[in-house]
């Protein structure tokens, strides 16, 4: 579990939390179990994701991939006990226990069958199949968008934020999440397992229905800046000192 959450990743989700809360008055002490339950989560997602059941990748974060360092059995029980510990944390470490029943159930809805769960069962499903752009956006609104989107929500919850606010934040998250899919299937494409951390060229290899598979690159990038933009444009009646502009831009223009 150290080994794959402890990992280096680029923390978005926890970040995008803390700066949410922190931009609508939160402490940090307030948002961070959200933030950490958030992360426990997508390193859970990650783990599972690589396994030979799925994408069978061997490299994850400039490292070997769980099933490859521990075996599969440690592997999906790894993941299972992130997903748990994920919420435990919320449950136990956030001190406004009157906040906790919504969080969980937000965290709750964004991992399961409406959300990541369900969004990786599509992605599988799809394999193989011919471009249908409404099909690869309803997979990486779940698959990705979800969890991001919760992130962005739980930080405003975390801040006792009005309804409207929240409904702001969501939208926020879920725009820039799904852009940032549409960014992480360029690089895929684009880059190079030293740059990313991850194996490159796989998606094509396996048939993966992809943004880029059904638009083309030049469309894609035009797609994931547009994406970004649209976020941006959301966020900004509270976006005070534009961190959530540039982080919604970062998502886009990264190279890694
Ligand atoms: C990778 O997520 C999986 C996707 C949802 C595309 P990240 O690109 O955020 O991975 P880390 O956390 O930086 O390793
Ligand atoms: C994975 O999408 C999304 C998750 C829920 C983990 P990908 O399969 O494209 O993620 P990478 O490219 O392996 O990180
Ligand atoms: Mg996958
Ligand atoms: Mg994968
Ligand atoms: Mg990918």
């Amino acid at each position: 579990m150290r080994y794959s959450v402890l990992a280096p990743g680029k923390r978005l989700r926890p970040a995008l939390c803390v700066l949410v809360g922190e931009m609508l008055g939160a402490e940090r002490r307030q948002v961070l179990p959200s933030a950490c339950a958030l992360e426990m989560v997508h390193a859970f997602s990650l783990i599972h994701d690589d396994l030979p059941a799925m994408d069978d990748d061997e490299l994850r974060r400039g490292r070997p991939t769980s099933h490859v360092a521990f075996g599969e059995a440690v592997a999906i029980l790894a993941g299972d006990a992130l997903a748990c510990l994920a919420f435990e944390t919320v449950a136990r470490e956030t001190p406004d226990k009157d906040l906790v029943p919504e969080l969980v159930c937000e965290l709750g809805r964004a991992v399961g069958t409406r959300g990541m769960i369900g969004g990786q069962i599509l992605d599988l499903a799809a394999e193989g199949r011919p471009p249908d752009l409404d099909l690869v956006r309803a997979i990486h609104v779940r698959k990705t968008a979800a969890l991001i989107r919760a992130a962005s929500l739980m930080g405003a919850i975390s801040a006792r934020a009005d309804l409207a606010v929240r409904e702001t934040c969501a939208r926020y998250g879920e725009t820039m999440g799904l852009a940032f899919q549409v960014a992480d299937d360029l690089l895929d494409e684009t880059s190079t397992p030293e740059a990313l951390g991850k194996s490159t060229r796989k998606d094509l290899e396996r048939g993966k229905l992809t943004w880029p598979a059904c638009a083309g690159l030049e469309a894609s990038r035009k797609m994931a800046g547009a994406l970004a933009e649209e976020a941006a444009q959301t966020i900004r009646p509270l976006d005070k000192n534009g961190d959530l502009a540039a982080l919604a831009r970062f998502v886009v223009a990264r190279t890694f």
